[in-house]
C-alpha cells in the first residue's frame, strides 16, 4: 500500500539524512522506524507526508506517487501524531479533536458524533471534558486526545513520531495497549518511529531498523530477533534477544512445538495460568520463583498440564536454533 522507492534525503552538504531506502508496507499493518537519535526516521516518515521534500525516489501510496498528490489532499489522508501532542492550547477539547473534521465543512451534530465516539475509544467522558483546555488533563490524556485528533476524519494512513516518548514507563504502556486496541477495530496503516526495542517488539508488524539513513533489516520483530542480519542488529537488540522473543510467544505454541509436561503433584509451589499468556511473563513467574511450576488452563478453565522452567528453555533453545537456510537445504534435498 505504501512503497518506498530508493528514497534519499539530503538537507544540506553531501551527508545523507536518509539514504537509498527501500521497503513496502501492507494496507493494515504498523510498521516501527526503529534507530538511534540522528539515524534519519523523523526525516523519512515526514516525507511521507510532504513536511520534508525528498531528495531522490519517490513515495507512493496505493500506486500514486505522492508527488503528484496535492498537498492538502494528501494530509487529509493521513493523520500525523507527534510526541510533544501538538494540541492547540486555546481551543477546548472538542474543538481540539474536530479541527479537521470542520475543516472539511463537517456539520455540528457529525462533528459532535464523531467527537463522542473517538473520545469513548479512548474512555474519556465526552460530555466532563468537552469544555476544558488541554492544560488542564494530564500528560498521557493529552496524547490520547492527540491520537483521536489525528484520526477524527477517518484517514487510512497515520504517522506516529515517538507519540508515547514523553509518557511516564506505566502509562505509556497501558497507552499503547489501549492503542493496539483501537487499531484492532480501525485497521490503519501506520507508520510508526520509536527508539525503544521493546515498544517496537510490541507494537510492530513489521520493524524498519536503521543506522546512518540507511536500513539494516526489515522484518517481523520474531524475524530480527531470532535472525539478526548483521553485527549492528545482534548490538542493538542487545544479548537478552532470546528472552525478548519470548515476549512474542504463548504457552498454547509451545504446546504445539513440543508439549506440555505432565502436573507434578508433589510440588506444592503452583500457580494457575491462561494457556494465552506469553512465555516471557510465564518464565518470570517461574524465575521469581513465584512458583516451582506453572498449571496451564485452556479457554473453558480445563487443566492441560504443566510448565517448567526446563521446559521454556527447550523451547527457546529449539526456536533460536531455526535458520531459514536450513528450511531451503531441506526443501533442495527433497526435490
Ligand atoms: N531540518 C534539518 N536541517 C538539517 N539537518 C537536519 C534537519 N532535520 C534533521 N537533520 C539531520 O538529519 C539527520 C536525521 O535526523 P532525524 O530524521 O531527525 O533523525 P531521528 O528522527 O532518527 O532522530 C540528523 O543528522 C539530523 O541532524
Ligand atoms: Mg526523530
Amino acid at each position: 500500500m505504501i512503497s518506498f522507492k530508493h528514497v534519499s534525503k539530503s538537507y544540506t552538504g553531501t551527508e545523507k539524512a536518509v539514504n537509498d531506502v527501500n521497503f513496502e508496507v501492507e494496507k493494515g499493518e504498523i510498521v516501527i522506524f526503529l534507530g538511534p537519535s540522528g539515524c534519519g526516521k523523523t526525516t523519512l516518515l515526514r516525507m511521507v507526508n510532504r513536511l520534508e521534500t525528498i531528495s531522490e525516489g519517490s513515495v507512493l501510496i496505493n500506486g500514486e506517487d505522492i508527488g503528484n498528490l496535492n498537498e492538502i489532499e494528501l494530509r487529509r489522508n493521513i493523520g500525523y501524531v507527534i510526541q510533544s501532542n501538538g494540541l492547540f492550547p486555546n481551543m477546548d477539547i472538542e474543538e481540539n479533536v474536530t479541527i479537521v473534521p470542520d475543516l472539511l465543512g463537517w456539520d455540528k451534530k457529525k462533528k459532535h458524533n464523531r467527537y463522542k465516539e473517538l473520545m469513548q475509544l479512548i474512555g474519556l467522558d465526552p460530555m466532563e471534558y468537552r469544555k476544558r483546555f488541554p492544560n488542564e488533563l494530564s500528560g498521557g490524556q493529552q496524547q490520547r486526545i492527540g491520537v483521536i485528533r489525528a484520526l477524527a476524519a477517518d484517514p487510512p494512513v497515520m504517522l506516529m513520531d515517538e507519540p508515547f516518548g514523553a509518557l511516564d514507563p506505566l502509562i505509556r504502556e497501558k497507552i499503547q495497549d489501549e492503542f493496539l486496541q483501537i487499531q484492532r477495530e480501525v485497521k490503519k496503516t501506520i507508520l510508526f518511529v520509536s527508539h525503544d526495542i521493546d515498544e517496537a517488539i510490541k507494537m510492530a508488524d513489521k520493524i524498519v531498523l536503521m543506522r546512518d539513513g540507511e536500513i539494516m533489516q526489515y522484518g517481523t520483530p520474531s524475524d530480527i530477533l531470532i535472525h539478526p542480519k548483521n553485527e549492528y542488529v545482534s548490538q542493538f537488540i542487545g544479548r537478552d534477544r532470546a528472552i525478548k522473543h519470548l515476549s512474542l510467544r504463548t504457552i498454547a505454541q509451545l504446546q504445539e512445538e513440543i508439549g506440555l509436561v505432565e502436573i507434578d503433584q508433589s510440588i506444592v509451589d503452583s500457580k494457575q495460568v491462561n494457556i494465552h499468556e506469553n512465555l516471557k511473563d510465564t518464565l518470570a513467574m517461574l524465575l521469581n520463583q513465584e512458583a516451582d511450576q506453572v498449571i496451564v488452563h485452556d479457554d473453558n478453565d480445563e487443566v492441560q498440564g504443566a510448565i517448567t522452567i526446563d521446559r521454556v528453555q527447550r523451547y527457546l533453545h529449539l526456536e533460536m536454533r531455526q535458520k531459514p537456510s536450513q528450511t531451503v537445504e531441506k526443501e533442495k534435498v527433497m526435490e
